[in-house]
């Protein structure tokens, strides 16, 4: 496997087009989850130069901390809590263009703007959330929803 990342410019379609098979390339072959987690966090703060992107996973009664990219943040979150919280809740993937206007954001980071959540099942049952935020508002839509929720089907 090379592990060079080939970074391409163009639209935000075009870069995941252009990402999603090197993804799956790094992934092929390996059983192991966290890395894996690990690996899509790296391409995709290679790729976009998201401010944060990572993994909350179930653990119990709380989502924990898993793979990610960026600044510390929060260890744990409470069901319901947040958006990550309430996309663990609802089972729902959730866009907000503005993270001030989130009733309960949890402010890891000040410089956090806007962010998209959505939820990673395994066999049927949800293991814990794929969280990506950006330093800027309103950096996410549909087309990061559909190829991020494609990311997340490789793992
Ligand atoms: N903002 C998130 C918490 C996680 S961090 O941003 C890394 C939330 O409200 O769930």
């Amino acid at each position: 496997m090379a592990e060079d990342l080939q970074i391409h410019q163009g639209s935000k379609e075009e870069q995941y087009i252009s990402l999603i098979p090197q993804i799956q390339a790094i992934l092929e072959g390996e059983s192991d989850a966290i890395a894996n987690m690990a690996n899509v966090c790296a391409a995709l703060k290679e790729q976009f130069h998201f401010f944060w992107v990572g993994f909350y996973l179930v653990k119990a009664d709380e989502l924990v901390l898993g793979p990610f990219q960026g600044p510390v943040a929060c260890t744990r979150i409470r069901m319901g809590r947040g958006v990550c919280g309430t996309s663990w809740k609802e089972e729902r993937v959730i866009i907000v263009p503005d993270v001030e206007k989130f009733p309960g954001h949890i402010a890891c980071s000040s410089l956090s703007k806007s962010e998209i959540v959505l939820p990673v099942f395994k066999e049927n049952k949800i293991m814990g959330v794929l969280d990506v935020d950006s330093d800027q508002y309103d950096q996410f839509d549909g087309v990061d929803e559909k190829y991020l929720q494609h990311i997340i089907d490789l793992l």
